[in-house]
């Protein structure tokens, strides 16, 4: 899979912009704030609909401006597609996305049409963070191979919301029935039940290809494991234990307004010989664990749907020391790869195939061939 054209208008700090990338490694350079993040940022978007940073879709329409674009045209096992996606904040519909200029109905069908993994130094608090960071791991990484694993968690999320805000209700004007409740807790309980067993089914890849990738960079045979942690048992009938688990927490889920069992709250253990790293783990495991899992996502959205995704890796050369760069660049070859960085000879240039350059004039953006 790749992508042969993006294109931006108004997007951050990017006037107008037409880039057509190599299929191979692309390094774009430049200063801090130039904007090279906001390029990563725009395929993103076309790939999953949203940022890989936490924003608000408003903020990408350049300062000034009443709405952005950003397409791209990419070639996959299918042929060639072009998606884009409009912004524009003062209408009702504040985004639009289309795929060969047809307007999608729903946002589940641009899922797996350009797949893409994302490098970045937040990557660390896979390690270090709390679960929501591994639980959006999870679902970016199975969204694009999995459009029933998307929809899923949308219903289930809508769900979520009715019940919190009838739990709200009943804890501020004691008004409603617990019959509500129920009606919504069913809603919800089939779609968690995807949730849990699409995350349970990639995580038993993903603790295998993790712990052979750790071994092989860290050159040790320190024993990385992932595994999923559910308030659900692994033999249990997902569904109806989550009923029963919503039914039995109503009264403290009233009291704290939101529901406080379900996939929403599971998260990965991640452990080295049985330590839990966020605990025992050094600063160099640390870095290990976090590149192995992103390295284990390119290889499982690979061998699941039979395409290499495209790699973003934004500003993660710098991070690495010369071994784990030279195991990452290694394992790149195969992809289309755009990588980011403020220092050019932080990239080692001969595996680079084309070199851009970003810079920044008056609060505008340019990006140029580097002959
Ligand atoms: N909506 C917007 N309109 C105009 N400019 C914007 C908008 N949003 C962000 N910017 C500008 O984009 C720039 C940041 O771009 P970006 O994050 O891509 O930089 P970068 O090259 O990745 O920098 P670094 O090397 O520090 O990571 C900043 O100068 C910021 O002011
Ligand atoms: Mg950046």
């Amino acid at each position: 899979m790749q992508i042969e054209e993006l294109k931006l208008k108004n997007f951050r700090n990017y006037r107008e912009l037409t880039l057509c990338p190599h299929p191979g490694v692309n390094l774009f350079y430049g200063r801090n704030g130039s904007g090279k993040t906001n390029l990563l940022e725009a395929v993103h978007y076309c790939s999953l609909g949203r940022s890989h940073r936490i924003t608000n879709d408003a903020n990408v329409v350049k300062n000034g401006e009443a709405f952005a674009f950003t397409s791209v045209s990419i070639q996959n096992l299918l042929g060639r597609r072009e998606i884009s996606v409009r912004f524009h904040p003062e209408e009702i519909q504040k985004k639009t996305i289309q795929i060969d200029q047809k307007k999608i109905a729903k946002f589940s069908d641009m899922m797996g049409c350009l797949r893409c993994v994302i490098f970045s130094p937040e990557d660390l608090g896979l390690i270090k963070d709390g679960p929501s960071i591994r639980r959006r791991y999870l679902d970016m990484m199975i969204s694009q191979i999995s459009r029933g694993y998307f929809v899923a968690l949308q219903q289930y999320r809508t769900g979520m919301d009715q019940r919190n805000a009838a739990l709200r209700n009943l804890r501020t004007n004691g008004t409603g029935s617990p019959a509500i409740l129920t009606a919504f807790e069913d809603t919800m309980a089939e779609p968690a039940a995807v949730i849990i067993r699409e995350r349970r089914k990639i995580v038993s890849f993903l603790s295998d290809i993790a712990a052979e990738t750790y071994q092989r960079i860290s050159d040790t045979d320190e024993m990385f494991c992932v595994a999923y942690h559910s308030s659900v048992k692994e033999d249990d009938d997902i569904a109806e234990t989550l009923r029963r688990l919503y039914r039995e927490n109503r009264e403290d889920d009233i009291r704290m307004g939101l529901t406080s069992v379900g996939p929403h709250r599971d998260d990965l253990i991640l452990t080295m010989n049985k330590n839990q790293m966020k605990q025992f783990a050094s600063q160099g495991q640390i870095r290990t664990a976090a590149l192995s899992m992103k390295l284990s996502q390119m290889k499982i959205l690979r061998d699941l749907s039979g395409e290499e995704p495209v790699l973003l890796l934004d500003d993660v050369m710098s991070e690495l020391d010369r071994k784990r760069r030279a195991c990452l660049i290694r394992e790149i070859r195969d992809f289309q790869t755009f990588i980011t960085c403020t220092d050019r000879d932080d990239v080692d240039c001969g595996k680079v195939q084309k070199i851009w350059k970003v810079s920044a004039e008056a609060g505008e953006a340019y990006v140029d061939e580097n002959r």
